[in-house]
């Protein structure tokens, strides 16, 4: 059992610290990437606060490819280039997205999503992933939480 005693009423620095901190034990030495980003994604939803999607997204012959997630059925393909994800996959830079609505080409999945946060994964230059994060509340997602989940991208960056 893992039991990461999820204190998600932190200040955001030690929030995502703390996340960090059980995501990289939850992967040591577990060379699956499907059992690895299904761990993360679930470890995400336990400790950031107010999301109704958190997941990946995979860069699989030239196109996002969902991955392990929690949150509703969602678009299974995504072009590089296309929406959030597919925005962040194709500059391989972190897209914070405070009103989905008024960005253009956003994919909605979701119909409860209001804003969104999507953060590249890198393996030697080039992006494998994304992991995306959506949120029922409009301007959910800072440069706190930019900040905070790129740590977990790179915890991910050699699990998956
Ligand atoms: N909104 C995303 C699509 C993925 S879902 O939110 C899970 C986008 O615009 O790329």
């Amino acid at each position: 059992m893992y039991d990461f005693a999820a204190q998600t009423d932190l200040p955001k620095p030690e929030l995502y610290s703390s996340l960090a901190r059980a995501a990289d034990a939850l992967v040591q030495g577990e060379p699956d990437p499907v059992a690895n980003m299904a761990n993360l994604a679930a470890t995400i939803w336990q400790f950031v606060p107010d999301l109704n999607w958190a997941g990946f997204y995979r860069v699989i012959d030239g196109e996002l490819v969902l991955g392990p997630f929690i949150g509703k059925p969602a678009c299974i393909r995504i072009p590089i280039g296309a929406g959030v994800c597919g925005t962040a996959a194709a500059l391989g830079s972190t897209q914070v997205v405070p009103d989905v609505h008024a960005f253009p080409g956003h994919i909605a999945c979701d119909a409860d999503s209001r804003s969104e946060l999507v953060v590249p994964v890198l393996r030697d230059g080039r992006v494998i992933a994304v992991i995306d994060l959506d949120s029922p509340t409009a301007g959910r997602f800072d440069d706190e939480d930019a900040a905070g989940m790129q740590l977990i991208a790179q915890v991910a960056a050699l699990a998956i």
